[in-house]
């Protein structure tokens, strides 16, 4: 099978109802760390390991991320006659050429597989990238080159994995090992959000992952799973169970949970402190904080 994976599936249908009442309009892949969308880096890591063709699935409400990608020719002219090139770079760099970007409604809200499974048939005959834009990933590699990479080497279904404590595994995907070397987990089970004491292991599922088309076609015998909905995971799953590869790919990098407010504002101060024009006056604030804090103890 060809192994050039040139289109991700960006489900970005939830209703992000854990940062209410900011995503009562704004749709949270739209809420900034620092100053980007958490959708643009996504869309950055995705172009950084050869994607091509971006496909969104999409849900009621979400017409600013549509806006956020067009472009904006009258704030880059504004920009262009102000001489502001610096900014003028930055806001290029956002632009996506017509044709690249193909927006998806998901009409009800049945789950991920479900949403994944809606860009079946603009997917055709090829291997293609999920990202869930959440799961924000720092790393000198980004994160899906370094599954792409691995990816031409292994073949199969490919998921982002990394070891959580075991009081986490119910909130994940886990994996069922077979055989591990150090970056890649051979699969013989998966399973989505396994009850307390009950998982395979400490290996979680990351919202990154390469698959085929076989696993689109693996919904049609897949009903509601963990939660009542329709998981990515049961169809992967499915692969294992016809004697199909599964791998997980440990990868290099931080990854960052910003689904849940905790895990967006250690991202947004990790992030904020690996910039240059922000690192001093924000180490320098931290610093403070904590030392009025032990001065309060
Ligand atoms: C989804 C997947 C889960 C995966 C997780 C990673 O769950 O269903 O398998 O481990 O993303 O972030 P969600 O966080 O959407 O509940």
């Amino acid at each position: 099978m060809n192994r050039k994976v040139s289109k991700a599936i960006f489900p970005v249908a939830g209703m992000g109802t854990r940062f209410l009442p900011a995503t009562k309009s704004v749709p949270k892949e739209i809420m900034t760390l620092v100053d980007r969308p958490l959708i643009q880096y996504a869309i950055d890591e995705a172009r950084a390991a050869g994607i091509e063709d971006f496909i969104f699935v999409t849900s009621r409400g979400k017409s600013a991320l549509e806006d956020y990608f067009d472009l904006a020719p009258d704030l880059e002219a504004s920009l262009e006659a102000s001489g502001k090139t610096e900014l003028l770079e930055i806001l290029r760099n956002t632009n996506m050429d017509s044709g690249t970007i193909a927006y998806l409604r998901q009409h009800k809200a049945l789950g991920l597989g479900h949403a994944v499974s809606c860009a079946r048939k603009l997917i055709g005959d090829e291997p293609f990238a999920v990202i869930l834009p959440d799961d924000v990933i720092a790393g000198e590699k980004p994160c899906l080159q370094q599954m792409v990479e691995a990816y031409q080497e292994t073949g199969g279904a490919m998921v982002a994995t990394m070891e959580v404590s075991p009081a986490q595994t119910s909130s994940y995907g886990v994996l069922d090992v077979a055989d591990q070397s150090p970056r890649i987990v051979t699969a013989r089970g998966m399973v989505e959000k396994p009850a307390a004491g009950t998982a395979p292991s400490n290996l979680a599922v990351i919202g990154r992952y390469i698959l085929t088309p076989q696993v689109l076609a693996n919904f049609d015998n897949i009903g509601r799973g963990a939660g009542g909905e329709i998981q990515l995971t049961d169809a992967i799953a499915e692969e294992i169970q016809s004697g199909r590869d599964v791998f997980g790919y440990r990868f290099e990098g931080e990854r960052y949970d910003c689904g849940s407010k905790a895990g967006f504002l250690q991202a947004t101060v990790a992030f904020a402190l690996a910039r240059d024009d922000l690192r001093d006056e924000l180490d320098a604030f931290l610093t403070d904080l904590h030392v009025a804090k032990q001065a309060a103890q």
